[in-house]
């Protein structure tokens, strides 16, 4: 490892990803990294000096909100929350579980939900209002991907990365039954 070469990509190999497991590449590397930037720099402009408390949904969303916080030029805190909607199926249940809550206070907190991906909305929707009844001075949605067709949801995504068709993804932080989250790429899981 040279100083210049910065990237921890997971090199493909023989073994890793399995055989038939990964379909079409719907976001590459580049493209989440120049996006990510992208985002950084619109919340970082529209936080105008405020700290905004960036509450990172477990566990897929937490390369993204990695990246994210580093594309934030500007003060930022960073909380999690764990729910649990789909288990290890492909099929939301739709039930949402709140598995560990935040430790930071969100009254009077300029707060920015992350998400990895909205499908029905139904996570989102339930953490949106389970968060509003604490009074945060604000209170913005913010989702690495959309699915393309997704009903139009009571609430408005802020800050979206990426739309994306209606195929089930891995990568970059999205799992199946909790594998494929160190892909640094977005992908069709096809196994
Ligand atoms: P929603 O409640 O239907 O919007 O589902 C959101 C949650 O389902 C996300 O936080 C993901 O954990 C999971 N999910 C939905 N679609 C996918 C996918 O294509 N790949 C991996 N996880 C997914
Ligand atoms: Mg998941």
């Amino acid at each position: 490892m040279t100083a210049s070469d910065t990237s921890n990509a997971t090199t493909p190999n023989d073994t890793f990803p399995a055989k038939g497991d990964i379909g079409e590449m719907y976001v590459t590397e580049e493209q989440i990294k120049n996006r990510v930037r992208e985002l950084g720099a619109q919340i970082a402009a529209d936080c105008d000096g405020r700290v905004p408390l960036l509450v990172a949904i477990l566990k897929g969303s937490v390369i993204f909100a990695a990246d994210l916080m580093r594309a934030i030029a500007g003060p930022v805190e960073i909380d999690f929350m764990a729910v649990s909607s789909y288990g290890d199926a492909t099929e939301s249940s739709g039930v949402v579980k709140i598995v560990k809550d935040l430790d930071s206070t969100v009254f009077g907190r300029d707060v920015i939900l992350i998400e990895d991906i909205i499908d029905s909305g139904l996570t989102m929707a339930y953490l949106v209002d389970h968060l509003a009844g604490q009074q945060p001075a604000s209170l913005k949605t913010c989702s690495l991907l959309v699915r393309e067709g997704q009903q139009a949801p009571d609430y408005e995504v802020d800050y979206v990365g990426f739309e994306i068709p209606p195929a089930f993804v891995v990568g970059y932080g999205l799992d199946v039954a909790q594998r494929y989250r160190n892909l640094p790429y977005i992908a069709a899981y096809t196994g």
